[in-house]
């Protein structure tokens, strides 16, 4: 009928060795293991080496006494929850009443009857293991506690995540969802814009000979009747007609000019916002940059915190490359217009942004430089983060790096990456495969 844990002991503590024989018999008649001290001193260090289950305990013993090796257990953190009862001669309520104050469970008289102990040592060895049970699944009741804990905060961290992202996503889509609205109205106004100016323009040259063909008759007129009526030579002096023959053809030659300049900015307005975006067609990349340089001039020109943005273009060799151009043209866009918003705000004495194209392998590359003074290195990690601005509210949306890493990356199989020194400028290198078969 051995039920007991096999590590586990009873201690009996009797300065009597005939006391200690009857009390170990009787236990060990039901199974229980059994060690034995003689007194208080040998008893505690006995508890020291390995914690027994329960303990009887003596009170009358030379030395440290019952009572006090009961106080120095329960005062000791590793030992203060072994049951404890005693076992004495004394019989009075006074010292039953200490015994029992001093933390023990139990407290039995001599001379006793074995059935008496052995059921007293049992109801104490079984509560003393359902506490122990009870202890143990707490533990681990709290540790599970613990972990739905950190499980819970992992999750709310992971919806905050994944709300981020969706809003980031969402406004995003809004964004892109303005900016091709934008290209249309654009591509629409260039169409439009397209006939009349091409009117205009193809007039000019005949109307400057028209013109040269009227000047030619007056001249005749004035030789031929250098005495002609009062009313014609009245009309003459106040038209003042030298000066207009001689001023129109400038006119006409700086309306060529201004038209020309109108033509070219349509054609960059409807290159710059090409919507062919079912499949990739081949262009020059150089048309493309130079259309947003077109369209970025205002930007570029002195005002009165600095002077004129210079703009290098060392354009190299590049094959036509297979593209999405009107998404691609928006890249350039958003990081040429970074670089002016760098410029802006650190006004270097010369400004200076410059454009790189280069063929490595079936690879084009385009980097556009600038001397801004560079990006900080707390902010260097964050730029392709979609939201993340340094700019003004109203002024920067934190979406132009993000949508163009997505463009050049997800859309073309490219990369963009961003080489930043602190003092002297920022590099934007777009690495592009030339042919869609390569992406
Ligand atoms: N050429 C540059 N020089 C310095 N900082 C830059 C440059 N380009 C981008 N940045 C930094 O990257 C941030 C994110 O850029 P972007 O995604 O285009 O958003 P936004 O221009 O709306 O702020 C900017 O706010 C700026 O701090
Ligand atoms: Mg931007």
């Amino acid at each position: 009928m051995n039920h007991y844990q096999d590590e586990e002991f009873v201690l009996i503590v009797d300065d009597s060795r005939t006391n200690l024989a009857i009390l170990a018999q009787t236990l060990g008649s039901i199974g229980l293991k059994i060690r034995v001290a003689v007194d208080g001193q040998s008893a505690l260090e006995a508890v020291e080496c390995e914690l027994p289950a329960l303990i009887l305990l003596d009170v009358e013993m030379p030395g440290i006494n019952g009572f006090e090796t009961c106080s120095r257990l329960k005062a000791n953190s590793a030992t203060q929850h072994i049951p404890i009862i005693f076992m004495t001669a004394l019989s009075d309520t006074a010292n039953k009443v200490k015994g029992l104050s001093l933390g023990a469970i139990d407290y039995i008289t001599r001379p006793f009857e074995q059935e008496e102990v052995l059921a007293r040592v049992r109801v104490h060895l079984q509560l003393h293991h359902l506490t122990k049970t009870l202890e143990e699944k707490s533990k681990v009741l709290q540790q599970q506690n613990h972990l739905l804990e950190q499980l819970t905060d992992q999750l709310e961290q992971r919806v905050e995540e994944r709300t981020a992202a969706l809003q980031s996503t969402q406004v995003q889509m809004v964004q892109q969802e303005k900016l091709s609205m934008l290209g249309q109205l654009v591509a629409g106004i260039a169409h439009e814009m397209n006939n009349p100016i091409a009117c205009i323009v193809s007039n000019i040259t005949p109307a400057k000979q028209y013109i040269a063909d009227l000047g030619k008759i007056i001249q005749l007129y004035q030789q031929h009747y250098p005495q002609p009526a009062l009313a014609i030579r009245q009309a003459l002096e106040d038209l003042e007609i030298e000066f207009v023959l001689e001023d129109l053809p400038k006119l006409l030659d700086s309306m060529r000019l201004s038209s020309d300049r109108i033509k070219d900015i349509s054609v960059s307005l409807r290159n710059f916002s090409r919507s062919d975006s079912i499949s990739k067609v081949a262009v020059n990349l150089h048309d493309g940059l130079n259309s947003t340089l077109v369209i970025l001039g205002h930007r570029l020109k002195a005002n009165s915190d600095r002077p004129a943005v210079t703009i290098v273009k060392a354009y190299g060799e590049l094959p036509q490359v297979e593209c999405y151009p009107g998404p691609l043209n928006q890249v350039f866009m958003n990081i040429l217009a970074n670089a002016i918003d760098a410029i802006e705000e650190t006004a270097p004495p010369a400004p200076q942004i410059q454009i790189q194209t280069e063929l490595v392998e079936n690879t084009a590359i385009i980097r556009i430089s600038d001397n801004a003074g560079g990006i900080p290195e707390a902010v260097q990690a964050r730029v392709f983060d979609p939201l993340f601005t340094t700019k003004p509210v109203g002024k920067g949306t934190g979406l132009g790096l993000s949508i163009a890493r997505q463009i050049v990356q997800d859309q073309h199989g490219g990369t963009l990456r961003v080489v930043t020194e602190i003092g002297s400028g920022t590099v934007f290198e777009i690495a592009l495969p030339t042919s869609a078969i390569f992406t």
